[in-house]
C-alpha cells in the first residue's frame, strides 16, 4: 500500500492530468463539508450530490421540479461559512453537520456546493475509488481501504480558500497512523501529515481549534459548536463513497 497526500488546494488542478484509475482518493474537508456529508448519510439521507457552483445546484433542483421529484431534493452548502441565498433562492440547509438531522434529511437527496470540499471531491473524478472522510468515520474508512486492499491511496486535503487547512492534514495524518505498519509506504507528503498528527495528538483539540477555519467558526455563535462536533472520532461506522455518477452514497461498515 502506497500513500500520498495532497496538502493544499493549489495542487488540485494537477489531479486532472493524473491517471487515477488505479488510485483510491480519500477527501478530507473536516470543517465542515465531508463531516456534514457523513453525518447526513448516517441520519438517513439517500445521497449527496456535490457540485462546485451555486448555479449547478439550482439547475439540478429546477430539473427535479420539472420532473415532479423536487420534494426529495434539498439544496445545501455555504459561502463564507453561511447558508446560501442566491438569485432569489434560499437554500434549504447551510453546511453545519448539526443541521442535518434525521427529521430534515432522512430519505432526501442533498445537492451541496461549498467553497473547498465539493471542489476537492469533483477534482477526483476518474479515480478508482473516491471516499468522503472525516474524523467522524475515520475508522470505517481505514477498515474499507484495508479490506479493499487498495494499492495506491491519495489523501486529498480540501483546504480553506487557497490555503492548507490544518484540520484536514491532521485527519490525513491520523489515517496514515491507522494504515501504518506492514508493507505500507509513505510519500514525503504523507510523512508530513503523519508527523503533524503525531506531534498534535497530545493536545489534539488545541491543534484543531488553532486552525484558520476553526477560529472563523468559533467566532460565529451559532456555528461555534461545529468545531467540537467535527472533532469527534469514529461516531459513525459508515463509508461515504462517490460513484462514477458523481453521487455520494453510504456503504455500511
Ligand atoms: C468548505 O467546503 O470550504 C468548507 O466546508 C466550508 C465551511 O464549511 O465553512
Amino acid at each position: 500500500m502506497k500513500i500520498e497526500t495532497i496538502l493544499t488546494p493549489a495542487e488540485l488542478p494537477v489531479l486532472a492530468q493524473r491517471d487515477l484509475r488505479a488510485t483510491a482518493c480519500v477527501v478530507f474537508d473536516v470543517l465542515r463539508a465531508t463531516s456534514t456529508f457523513v453525518t447526513a448519510l448516517h441520519h438517513g439521507a439517500q445521497a449527496i450530490i456535490p457540485v462546485s457552483e451555486i448555479a449547478e445546484a439550482v439547475e439540478i433542483k429546477k430539473s427535479e421540479v420539472r420532473s415532479q421529484k423536487s420534494e426529495a431534493i434539498l439544496l445545501g452548502g455555504e459561502r463564507n461559512g453561511v447558508r446560501i441565498s442566491a438569485n432569489g433562492i434560499d437554500f434549504d440547509l447551510g453546511n453545519s453537520p448539526r443541521e442535518y438531522t434525521p427529521e430534515k434529511v432522512c430519505g432526501k437527496t442533498i445537492v451541496s456546493t461549498t467553497t473547498n470540499g465539493t471542489r476537492a471531491l469533483r477534482a477526483c473524478v476518474g479515480a478508482k475509488t473516491i471516499l468522503a472522510s472525516s474524523f467522524l468515520n475515520l475508522g470505517a474508512t481505514a477498515e474499507f481501504l484495508r479490506r479493499e486492499n487498495c494499492e495506491n491511496i491519495l489523501l486529498v486535503c480540501a483546504g480553506t480558500g487557497e490555503n492548507q487547512a490544518d484540520e484536514d492534514v491532521l485527519a490525513a495524518g491520523a489515517l496514515c497512523e491507522m494504515l501504518s505498519g506492514g508493507k505500507t509506504m509513505f510519500s514525503d507528503s504523507a510523512q508530513i501529515a503523519f508527523q503533524t498528527y503525531t506531534l498534535a495528538k497530545p493536545d489534539f483539540s488545541a491543534a484543531i481549534c488553532g486552525s484558520e477555519n476553526a477560529r472563523r467558526l468559533l467566532a460565529i455563535p451559532e456555528l461555534r459548536d461545529d468545531v467540537e462536533f467535527c472533532s469527534r472520532h469514529n461516531i459513525f461506522p459508515l463509508i461515504a463513497r462517490m460513484n462514477a455518477d458523481g453521487v455520494i452514497r453510504s456503504i455500511k461498515n
